[in-house]
């Protein structure tokens, strides 16, 4: 199967595959979502440009909030999703468009807010693109950058060294595998000075931990050859004895960062 987590430019990923990946991840993540909107001061009238947004729910969510005097951009580089993000809806203060985060057309000063949520460890430079986001932003504007940093995967139930080459090849096999600790590098290079960078963790049930990160981990661990297919199986029965025990855990480090220009 193609790997559901590969969001990079060019990745021959599936798109339905992918739609579906992103809808079971955003009912996870459903209850925090107005409180990131708040936090970076999405209020009635704000112009929003959401860089990114997939099937573009935010961009739905944020219409609603910004109301008739606000806008909001929903910009994804996949084709695809933007299609899937148009066929479900587009409010008259909303647009969606195809275009690449790291060369964004708008004027300078075009947005009061900017979000990247998930994006940034899918970019080859992502440095250029919080550039670009910084450009767009009015003075006073605020950018919301959310990721994870998948080489702080904590996984209880499989042995040790497997579980150390497991996450070292997920980490590797993404375009930015460490991008939630580097969101304050890329921050302060684009210029922003008050930056607030938080990390909290997340963890999921064996069943979502092994649909949404580590089976495609394990593949990461497979194509790079650092694990064999007989490896890779152990390690997951290993997983799968300590579920039923009740020992299993995964979580991962998640960097939420809000900055103001
Ligand atoms: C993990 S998804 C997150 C989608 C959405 N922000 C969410 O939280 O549900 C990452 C998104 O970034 C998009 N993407 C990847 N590279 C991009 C680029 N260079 N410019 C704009 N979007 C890009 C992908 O197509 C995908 O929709």
């Amino acid at each position: 199967m193609s790997d559901v987590t590969d969001f990079s430019v060019g990745a021959a990923g599936d798109a339905a595959e992918q739609i579906r990946y992103l809808d079971a991840v955003a009912q996870l993540g459903a209850q925090a979502k107005d409180t990131t909107f708040a936090m970076q001061g999405i209020v009635p009238n704000s112009r929003v440009l959401d860089c990114g947004c997939g099937v573009g729910d935010d961009v739905r969510a944020i219409a609603a909030r910004v109301g008739a005097d606000g806008m909001v951009v929903g910009l994804d580089a996949n084709e695809a999703l933007i299609a899937a993000a148009i066929a479900r809806g587009v409010p008259p203060n909303a647009r969606f468009i195809t275009a690449s985060a790291e060369s964004l057309t708008f004027p300078d000063a075009s947005f009061d807010a900017v979000r990247a949520e998930r994006l940034l460890q899918h970019l080859a430079d992502p440095l250029a693109a919080v550039k670009e986001m910084h450009r767009v932003l009015a003075p006073g504007g605020s950018l919301l950058a959310i990721d994870q940093d998948w080489q702080s995967i904590v996984v209880a139930g499989g042995d040790r060294a497997t579980t150390r080459t497991i996450v070292d090849a997920f980490a590797d096999s993404l375009a930015d595998g460490w991008a939630g600790r580097r969101h304050r590098e890329h921050f302060v290079g684009a210029g922003f000075a008050q930056i607030d960078s938080r990390p909290f963790v997340t963890s999921l049930s064996f069943a979502h931990a092994y649909a949404f990160v580590l089976e495609s981990a394990l593949a990461a661990a497979i194509q790079s050859g650092r694990l064999d297919r007989a490896e890779a199986d152990a390690w997951v029965r290993g997983l799968l004895a300590a579920d039923a025990r009740g020992t299993f855990f995964y979580g991962v480090t998640v960097f939420l960062t809000v900055a103001v220009r």
